[in-house]
Parts: structure tokens; sequence; C-alpha cells
């Protein structure tokens, strides 16, 4: 294996280590800019609510703590709140209707969001508050660059209502979970997780507003580390590289 050349300046260097010696290694891959001259990550949001973490991440963007473009929200509810907000930010944002399926994104509704995706130039897709199962071509379409956000320290309380299933069972601890997503629910790599307490006076409502102030930062911070190019991901963990 030839040497990367000498005096390259260290995003290149990162670039020519991902395509000369990683690429070889099973299980083995660089995630974050998409090549030395990328420099902003283009986000696609899926979602079917309110879009608070969407809003999160707009703040972020806007206080210049994360360097990304959203570029477009797309809803499969034609009435969801996150469609308004990506409207007053000026960001191309609609419906697409999702039919025949009710819980998953399949078949020509999912081609139908790739094609979307990709006229808006995205290159990572984050999935919030998107209440269906994405499946491989969506996953394949952006080379695995789609993250999820859950509302428990995953692999605990996968699935609905996360929040609920943790108060129901007397965990102590909750919180959430920035991951990438793989073809099961909620079990791809973790990027960045945070926990909040339990309260003994907790409500099913109180605990998941704390959950998502908690999310509200950690989805900022996965999307920084990707963008950055920090990540790397082998067998089912992800490194957070020092530098890109
Ligand atoms: C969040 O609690 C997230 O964890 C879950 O759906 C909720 C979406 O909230 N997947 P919002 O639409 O971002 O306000």
């Amino acid at each position: 294996m030839k040497s990367p050349p000498s005096g390259m300046p260290a995003p290149r260097f990162w670039s020519w280590i991902t395509q000369h010696t990683l690429k070889p290694l099973a299980g083995a891959c660089m995630m974050g800019a998409m090549n030395a001259e990328a420099k902003r990550i283009r986000i696609g949001v899926l979602g079917s609510g309110s879009g608070s973490n969407m809003q999160a991440i707009l703040d972020a963007i806007a206080a210049g703590t994360l360097d990304a473009e959203v570029a477009c929200v797309i809803a499969d509810v034609p009435d969801a709140k996150i469609l308004d907000r990506g409207r007053r930010h000026g960001i191309p944002s609609l419906y697409i209707d999702p039919a025949p399926f009710k819980t998953k994104l399949d078949g020509a509704a999912e081609a139908r969001y790739i094609e979307k995706l990709r006229s808006c130039g995205v290159d990572t897709v984050a999935l919030a508050g998107f209440m269906r199962i994405v499946k491989r071509g969506l996953l394949e379409a952006f080379g695995g660059r789609v993250l999820n956000i859950h509302p428990a320290l995953l692999p605990a309380f996968p699935g609905l209502k996360a929040w609920e299933q943790a108060l129901a069972y007397g965990v102590k601890c909750a919180g959430c979970t920035v991951h990438f997503v793989d073809d099961g629910t909620d079990t791809g790599p973790i990027i960045v997780q945070r926990a909040v307490p339990v309260l003994p006076e907790d409500t099913a409502a109180t605990l998941h507003a704390r959950i998502q102030t908690a999310e509200h930062e950690a989805y900022p911070e996965a999307l920084r580390l990707l963008a950055a190019g920090r990540l790397r991901i082998v067998g089912r963990t992800v490194a957070i590289q020092n530098h890109p």
C-alpha cells in the first residue's frame, strides 16, 4: 500500500485514509464530509409531528455551532407542524403521500421520497419524529447517512412511547439516543446518548418534556460530529475521532 503524500493537510489526509485504507476493512467505514472539498452537509429532515428537534437543528445552524444546511423537510402527515416550521424558515417543505403502507416507507412511496431528497441535493437524512420504519432502499440511496433520534437510552425501550415504557418499568434514569439507522427498529450504531433523571413525581408528560430537552442538545451534537467527519463505524460501534 502506498503512503500518503507528505505535507498533506489534515482534511485531505483523512480523505486519503478513507479511500486507501478503510474501504478494504470489512465493517469499518468513515462517516462525514463526502470528500475533502465538501464543506457543509445538506440535511433532509423527515418528520410526522411538531418538529421541535428540527427546530433545535436550525437553531444550532443559526448560532454557528453546526456547519450544515437543512435542504428540505418532508412529512408523511399533511398538516404536520414540522412543515409550518420549515416554511417559516424558507425551507422547501412538503407532504409526500406514504400510501399504501401504514407503518413503513416502502415501494413507490419510498421512491418518491428518495427522488425529492436527491433533487434537493441532500446527502444526510435526519429522521426527527418520523413515525415510520424506513427500509433498505432509502438507507442505500444515502450510503447509510440516515440518522434517527429515539426518546430512550437504547437498547432499552425501543419502539413507541418509550418514555411511557420507561416510567412503567420503574427506571431511575431515562434519556435519548441518536443513532445511525439500520434495517432493524431502533437498532443502529449509537452516536450520542443523553441521560436524564426520572423523578418520583414524574408523569409521562413531564418525563417526555425532560427527555425532549436532552434531545434538543443531542441531535445537533451528533450532526456536528458527522459534519466534522469525526465518526467512524466499526461493527456496531461508532468511534468518535478527536480530529477529522
Ligand atoms: C421525539 O421525542 C423523538 O425522540 C421521537 O419523536 C419525537 C419527535 O418530536 N422519535 P419533535 O417532532 O421533534 O418535536
